[in-house]
């Protein structure tokens, strides 16, 4: 088969644009406003698709950084609960346990929101997709020179190959499950890489469980999710998922946890307020 024939004379794609030419340059002489809206809204889309991930990533950073110093000494109240098991624990490390500190791994750090929770000298190992928490984490950090950076990962949770198994005594995600791609990765991960014995400390927002008073807040937090609404804003924050059947399935010997309403300062942040605390033991 002669399969040239089928490809166009030079002289008909010539023909071909400068048709596409003139019907473009009467259309925008006829209808010149929405014409260039039509233009407008095409390059802001492919700048988007383009540069949005990015854009995002900047945006998160920025606005969590804002909310940090928003948050009510409630909330840190609250969270601390659960990390008043640290005080007990010994590191599995000679070297670390002579110190008496701790190696924690706090997955999806962002600017280090939980410096305050953690016990002097911490040896901290942190891992977060977004370079933009950095400059923010960096800032915040120089509050609390009795913490020990060893590394900064910036990779997602799914992705921390690169930390030893059975290498630190405790992992930490708060208000992180709501947002990774695969938790049932995460959670193996988290369980690989702490130590027999280790602990996961685990404060996250879920799926309001009371489907009999609280309906209207059940429902917003599907709605808001399913029309990727809050997804978008809050760079893939899922506020109707429910991480404790994830955890319990990953082969802890043992999960403690409970639900409760964690004191928000903002109203419209009460979307968000059923939380799930635990720790499990591996
Ligand atoms: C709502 S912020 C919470 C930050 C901090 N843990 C806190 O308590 O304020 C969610 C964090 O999870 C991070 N994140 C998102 N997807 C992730 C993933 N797949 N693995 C690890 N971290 C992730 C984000 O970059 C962000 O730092």
């Amino acid at each position: 088969m002669e399969y040239w024939k089928r490809i166009p004379d030079k002289e008909v794609v010539k023909e071909g644009v400068e048709l596409a030419f003139a019907a473009l340059r009467r259309h925008v002489q006829a209808r010149p406003k929405e014409t260039w809206v039509g233009l407008s809204v095409a390059a802001a889309s492919i700048f988007i698709w383009k540069y949005g991930q990015d854009l995002r990533h900047r945006y998160f950073a920025w606005i969590n950084n804002k909310f940090y110093y928003m948050k009510p000494q409630e909330y840190e109240d609250f969270k601390h609960k659960v990390f008043t098991c640290l005080k007990d624990l010994t590191s599995h490390d000679p070297k670390l346990k002579e110190e008496k500190s701790l190696r924690i791994l706090e997955i999806g750090a962002g600017i280090g929101a939980n410096f305050d929770l953690y016990p002097n000298n911490t040896h901290l190992i942190v891992a977060d997709p977004n370079p933009y928490f950095e400059k923010y984490f960096s800032e915040n950090k120089a509050n609390f020179p009795n913490i020990k950076i060893e590394t900064i990962i910036v990779a997602k949770g799914e992705d921390i190959d690169m930390v030893e198994s059975n290498s630190v005594d405790v992992v930490v995600t708060t208000l992180v499950l709501c947002s990774v791609t695969d938790m049932p990765k995460v959670v193996s991960q988290i369980k690989r890489v702490l130590v027999p014995g280790g602990k996961y400390i685990f404060v996250e927002h879920v799926h309001d469980w009371d489907t009999k008073n609280h309906r209207i807040r059940r429902f917003l937090q599907g709605m808001l999710t399913v029309i990727g609404f809050w997804p978008f804003i809050f760079d893939g924050c899922h506020l109707n998922r429910n991480p404790l059947p994830v955890i319990d399935a990953v082969g802890f010997s043992n999960v403690s946890s409970n639900q409760d309403y964690a004191p928000l300062p903002v109203w419209w942040m009460k979307v968000a307020q059923p939380h799930l605390r635990g720790v499990a033991t591996k």
